[in-house]
């Protein structure tokens, strides 16, 4: 069995000259290790995982040790780039019931990642009466969302448990020395991990911001990192080979890229993937839309359009080896149902069958397919995966043409809100949005 994950482009690239394209993904490559290409501040992931030491891992271990000691459920505060990581990573990790079921340590719940009223109120419901701690995550320490949920969760926790219990059980995970979290975290003496200046959002799973949540979970980040090691260490085939194959795509009219799982355990790390590419490459009136579905469940809603809509999109497959649980499909006597042809084979053998027919389907259908092969979901294979889609994402934007590490149109829909919001400073603003409604 294969220890690594791997590209497979056996049904992607037929018809094209993707070989075209490997000395723009070296020179993409070149620019990227050598720090010489745009967004060159922002490279401290390039290196993260192998730069990570005894020290770290075990400080994120020990204030993990004491949420879990202290708390029923621990709400992790964050959004974008400084959530989606960490969810991926639990989801992925976790018993799919789990949050229904008793287990050992906290249950990690999520806010700041929207701004429902009525998603607050729920959590705000489910754990009052009970011991909980708060991860507030944000780099830059202002964004709206995490600010109003964390506003809201300390002055609970400080209320249900007194100051000293919430001074011990909020951490802070924000920029070394800037921004509002920061100064809040120094001036209540919370316990606080920094976000590296040169590390983004989108690229910070591997850092405090996506560790210490996953560790709280009750998951070995030594094992996540050290995949992650393996990948920058001996990846670059399988970057190259992606970057490469989804350009060649982009190159040939193929706009959309979907990222399909056929585990429903990996529906987030799809939402995370989407975030990094799609801030990442969306520049400039270009870059590869990127979308997901979960199968088989969406090829009962989405299927129709992937098999037969307009021929923009490819598809890259998620597929996973070996399943943690076997279940076997008993026989039935009466076999009304006329299963009884596939009794005795275990669940995942069928989910095999479907994603192999379903890929074959799709590529008769005009939909080529990549097919990205992990040997199983766990963590080291879980940090292969993020380093090689990072690392891949990096080399991919630089082959497009753009910096792969800004996101300038994040800020246009902030400006409107601040502005109808009536912040103090947006005053012109709001003035000439009011002038349009
Ligand atoms: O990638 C990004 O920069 C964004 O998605 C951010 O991660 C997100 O807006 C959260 O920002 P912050 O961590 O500063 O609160």
């Amino acid at each position: 069995m294969n220890d690594k994950i791997q590209v497979i482009s056996k049904y992607a690239l037929e018809g094209l000259n993707a070989q075209a394209l490997n000395d723009a993904a070296l020179a993409a490559k070149q620019t990227l290790e050598s720090g010489s290409g745009l967004g060159n501040d922002f490279l401290g992931w390039l290196h993260l995982p192998s730069s990570i030491d005894e020290q770290q891992l075990q400080a994120i271990e020990q204030t993990a040790a004491i949420l879990r000691q202290e708390c029923e459920y621990v709400i992790t505060i964050g959004i974008g780039g400084s959530y989606l990581g960490a969810k991926a990573i639990i989801e992925a990790l976790s018993d799919h019931f789990a949050a229904y079921k008793c287990g050992n340590g906290p249950k990690v719940v999520f806010a700041g990642n929207n701004i429902g009223e009525d998603y607050l109120y729920d959590l705000m419901d489910l754990v009052r009466g009970h011991k909980f701690g708060i991860i507030v995550i944000s780099k830059s320490g202002t964004t709206t969302e995490p600010a109003i949920a964390f506003r809201l969760f300390k002055e609970m926790l400080e209320k249900q448990e007194g100051k000293e219990f919430a001074q011990r059980n909020i951490v802070a995970v924000t920029d070394a020395r800037r921004g509002a979290l920061r100064n809040l975290a120094t001036q209540e003496g919370y316990a606080t991990y920094v976000i590296p200046d040169n590390v983004g959002g989108r690229f910070s799973v591997l850092t405090p911001v996506g560790l210490l949540p996953i560790a709280v979970a009750g998951f070995d980040i030594r094992a996540l990192v050290a995949g992650a090691v393996e990948m920058e260490k001996d990846g670059d085939e399988q970057v190259l080979n992606y970057a490469i194959a989804r350009n060649a795509l982009y190159q040939n009219g193929k706009k959309i890229e979907i990222l399909a799982n056929f585990a429903p355990r990996l529906h987030f790390l799809a939402e995370w993937w989407k975030q990094l590419y799609g801030e990442s490459e969306g520049k400039g009136h270009k870059g590869i839309f990127p979308a997901s579905v979960d199968f088989t469940t969406d090829l009962h809603s989405m299927g129709q359009m992937i098999q037969d809509g307009e021929r923009t999109i490819f598809e890259t497959v998620l597929s996973v080896g070996d399943q943690q649980h076997e279940v076997i499909i008993p026989t039935d006597e009466a076999d009304l149902d006329g299963l009884n042809y596939i009794a005795g084979k275990n669940v995942d053998y069928v989910n095999k069958m479907a994603e192999l027919g379903t890929r074959l389907a799709h590529v008769d259908g005009g939909v080529p397919n990549l097919l990205i092969t992990i040997p199983a979901v766990n963590e080291r294979y879980l940090g292969q995966l993020i380093y090689f889609f990072e690392k891949a994402c990096g080399v991919s934007g630089y082959i497009l043409g753009v910096n792969p590490f800004d996101q300038p149109g994040v800020e246009a829909y902030k400006k409107n809100m601040f502005a109808l919001l009536e912040k103090p400073g947006h005053e012109e603003a709001t003035a000439a949005i009011k002038a349009r409604l």
